[in-house]
């Protein structure tokens, strides 16, 4: 079988066990999975492009086939610098589909050649978002089992002990 690199691109802050659940899927189809920060984001994030890429990494560390990696700029120039031939995106309720359509057409009008694949999530995880964490968590509420526990404890650190 041919060699594929995949790149799952996106915010991650913070990445929730609906992000490892399509990471390991992804990495199941792909002989190589870079999951990919944006550093260029327009919202004000909870956690800086270096958090989010160490709570990533120990995430993911033991998934031999998946690397952690930032871009910035187009993903489309980015994906083409990694010799990438596919875009991987998780789908979760139809409310994604718009967004979703959006950036895999003008995706697709920059760089013709590189394919978007969506996998879906486990049914526990659809309703799962990164903000939606962000929010339940800073106003009390329990994240448990939505995130990974390193993740949890860096909320902690952050929220209650205001640890930069
Ligand atoms: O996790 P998110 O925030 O939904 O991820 C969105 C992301 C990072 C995939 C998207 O904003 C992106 O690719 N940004 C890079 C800039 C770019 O290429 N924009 C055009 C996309 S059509």
């Amino acid at each position: 079988m041919a060699e594929i690199l995949a790149i799952y691109p996106g915010s991650f802050d913070p990445i929730t066990n609906g992000h490892l659940d399509l990471i390991d899927r992804g990495s199941q189809l792909f002989s190589q999975l870079t999951v990919a920060v944006l550093t260029n984001l327009e919202k004000d994030p909870l956690f800086s492009v270096s958090e989010r890429v160490e709570m990533l990494r120990e995430a993911t560390h033991s998934i031999p086939n998946v690397s952690v990696d930032t871009f910035s700029g187009l993903l489309v120039e980015y994906a083409r610098q990694k010799q990438a031939k596919v875009i991987l995106r998780g789908i979760r309720a139809f409310t994604d589909y718009e967004y979703e359509l959006q950036m895999t057409l003008m995706n697709r009008r920059l760089a013709p050649d590189l394919e978007t694949v969506f996998l879906m999530p486990a049914l526990a995880y659809t309703y799962v978002s990164s903000r939606l964490v962000r929010e339940v968590f800073q106003l009390g509420g329990s994240v448990t089992g939505l995130v990974p526990p390193l993740v949890e404890e860096r909320l902690h650190q952050k929220v209650f002990q205001g640890k930069a």
